[in-house]
This record gives structure tokens, sequence and C-alpha cells, in this order.
């Protein structure tokens, strides 16, 4: 028995703009999902979670597709990889998952990709030792766009397999996708906090955010619609917030405002850590993210404005609702010796508008997926 790990992340800026071919720019967080693996020959795959003692799934390999109906939510994750190493070509005799997960669930840090991923390597290693990190990235996000049914861009499976220590990642997602066999559009930026005294806290509301619920896709298919209106292939293709305003619906120049202008924050965010500059210089870019995803995108809810007023209110730099939306977490950029102060705020905040005790926690950038055993 071998075991492989895969981070969850939390995106620094860039939200709703993979799917738009545009840039983001996560770290990969220090939680990780475990996946501890082992070959046969039996032709079947038995999944079991620690998350969910007693509730082993056992399917045939030859009837994964068959099988995807019926089985419980949390194991189409892992077998809905092990289904598209099948659907590939590669040949599984057989697999034994036990699987482990310390990313908090429903939280928007990813705890899904880091599963995914940590399968798909383990299954890399003992199956498929040819496959490039660009390829795994594309089964995963399969695995969970067909599988699972939630229809993600590629943000969280990238964060997952190619973050590393100390950096954040930034991805143009229109690069990267363009070419899977030489991949381009991946820059590792370092980002240090610690060396100016800050650091990053999560405060996770503990509302639960679903993407598999209609709400993303619905996001999706605005995006979508709001590129025909302007007569492009996506909105990366837009130049400047001011083209948005040609569109005549509401709503959809409001998203496309929205990714507009998250694109340019992407890259302002990136050349100020790029020049190796005061981090706190982001923080006012990380609240623009935040007030567009509420305002214009409409993803955020009364408990994340709730965190991010008060991690702001309490001294922080900047502060953003990470993910989806419509529920996980809030990232604070704080002074390091105003961490404890900021999150004992935001806790005050939360009971007097009776929302349940948040949970808090500093993050620095951790590894991308990998064996450790
Ligand atoms: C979820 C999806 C990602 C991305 C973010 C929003 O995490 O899985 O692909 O779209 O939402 O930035």
């Amino acid at each position: 028995m071998r075991t492989w790990v895969a981070p969850g992340r939390v995106n620094i800026i860039g939200e709703h703009t993979d799917y738009n071919d545009g840039y983001v720019l996560p770290i990969a967080l220090p939680l990780v999902a475990r996946c501890t693996a082992a070959p046969h020959t039996d032709g079947l795959v038995r999944v079991g979670s620690r998350q969910r003692p007693g509730e082993p799934v056992l399917v045939a390999v030859s009837d994964l597709e068959g099988a995807r109906a019926r089985v419980p939510g949390w194991s189409r994750y892992p077998l809905g990889v092990v289904a598209e190493f099948t659907r590939r070509g590669h040949r599984i005799p057989g697999v034994d998952l036990d699987l482990d997960g310390a990313v908090p669930i429903g939280a928007g840090l990813s705890s899904s990709a880091a599963l995914s991923c940590a399968v798909a390597i383990a299954l890399r290693d003992l199956f498929a030792p040819g496959l490039t990190d660009r390829t795994l990235i594309d089964m995963a996000r399969a695995a969970e766009n067909d599988y699972v049914g939630a229809p993600t861009g590629l943000l969280d499976q990238s964060a997952a397999m190619l973050c590393t220590a100390g950096h954040a990642l930034l991805l143009d997602v229109r690069a990267f996708a363009a070419d899977t066999a030489a991949p381009r559009g991946v820059e590792q930026i370092p980002f240090d906090l610690g060396a100016f005294e800050l650091e990053l806290l999560v405060v996770d509301t503990g509302q639960p955010h679903e993407l598999a619920d209609g709400r993303y896709a619905e996001r999706r298919a605005e995006c979508a619609a709001a590129a025909e209106a302007l007569g492009v292939e996506t909105l990366r293709d837009v130049a400047s917030a001011t083209d948005t305003t040609r569109i005549a619906d509401d709503v959809l120049r409001r998203r496309a405002r929205h990714v507009v202008t998250e694109n340019a924050r992407v890259v302002a965010v990136a050349e100020k850590l790029r020049e190796g500059l005061d981090p706190r210089g982001i923080g006012p870019v990380l609240t623009a993210g935040h007030v567009s995803l509420r305002d214009d995108f409409e993803v955020s809810t009364p408990a994340l404005d709730a965190a991010v007023d008060a991690a702001l209110a309490a001294g922080s730099h900047g502060a953003r609702m990470v993910g989806g939306g419509f529920g996980g977490s809030v990232i604070a950029l704080v002074d390091r010796d105003r961490t404890a102060a900021v999150a004992e705020s935001v806790r005050q905040r939360f009971a007097d508008a009776d929302l349940p005790d948040p949970r808090t926690f500093v993050v620095v950038p951790a590894p991308g997926a990998h064996r450790v055993d």
C-alpha cells in the first residue's frame, strides 16, 4: 500500500474567470486529501473513506458507468476518476482506494478536486505512468464534470496538481488549455507573506456551497450569453469594462463586467507580487474583487459579506470570498500581530448576527499533489 496526497486551494484572486478562458492565481493549502491505494486483479474497485466509516463501495471496473446513478455521492469523485482512466483506454485490473480528506467539505476550498487529484496521481503511478500532469488535470476535471455532474472549470484541479510551496500559481487558462502537449500559461510567483509580517486568514463560514446545484451552471450560461451578445468567443476576448456597456441586458452586462474587471485584477496582483513589493498593496484589489462578486456576479451571501466587512473593519488590508460562492469561505490579508483580533471580530460579528460560529485558520502556500510513502 502506498499513499498519495493532493491539496485544497484558495484562490488569491480570479474567481469565475477560469471557464471564461481568463486568469487565476491560486495557492495550495496545507490541508490535503489522502489516497492510499493498492492494485489487484479481481476486476473490482473498492473505495472506503475515513469520513464515511462503514460505507465502503464496491463496483466492477466493467460496470463503472452503469453504477454511477446508484453509488453514494461522495464516492462519485474517486469512481469518476477510475472511470475516466478506463474511458481513455488505460486498463485498471482492480484497485483498493482508502481515502481520508482533511480539506473541509463544502467550504469552497476545493475538497473535491483534492480528492480527485489524489486518486488520479495514485492511478497514474500504479497503472499509467506516462500520463502528464496536464492530462491528469483534464481527466480529474472530466471526472467531476461527467461522473459527478459539477460543471467546473480548470482552476481547482490545476491548483491541486501544479501549485508549489511558497508560490502562487498564475495560470492563463486560455494559453494552458490551448496546448495539451506542451502547456503554456503557467507561472510560479513567490508569495511569502511571512517576510512582510503578514498572514492569510481563512474564515470558513460553515455555510456549505455546492457546485452541482445549478446556480454555478447558471453563471456559466450567463457568461456564455454575454460573450455571444458581444460577438466574441469568450469573455476573455473583451478588452475593457467599457466594452460591456454594449450589452443590453442588465444582468448579463454585470456578469461580463465582473469577469473583465476580475481578469484585470489578477494581472494587477500578479504584477505587484512579481515585483516583490509589500503585498499589503494587493489588499484593496482583493476587496474590489469581493465587491464585484457581490454586486455584479451575485454569488456572495450575507455570511460571506459579514465576514469580509468584519475583517476589514478590524484592520485587514483586503478581504474577499473565495471559490464558486453561495457559501464557503473568505480570505483576509492581515498583519500577523492582528490575526487573532481579526478572527475574534469576525466571530463576534457572526454571534451578533445569529450566524453559526465560523472556523478560522491561517494558511501558507503548500506543495501540489505528490506521493508521500
Ligand atoms: C469553483 C470551480 C472552479 C472555479 C471557481 C470560481 O471552485 O470548481 O472551476 O470556476 O468555482 O472561480
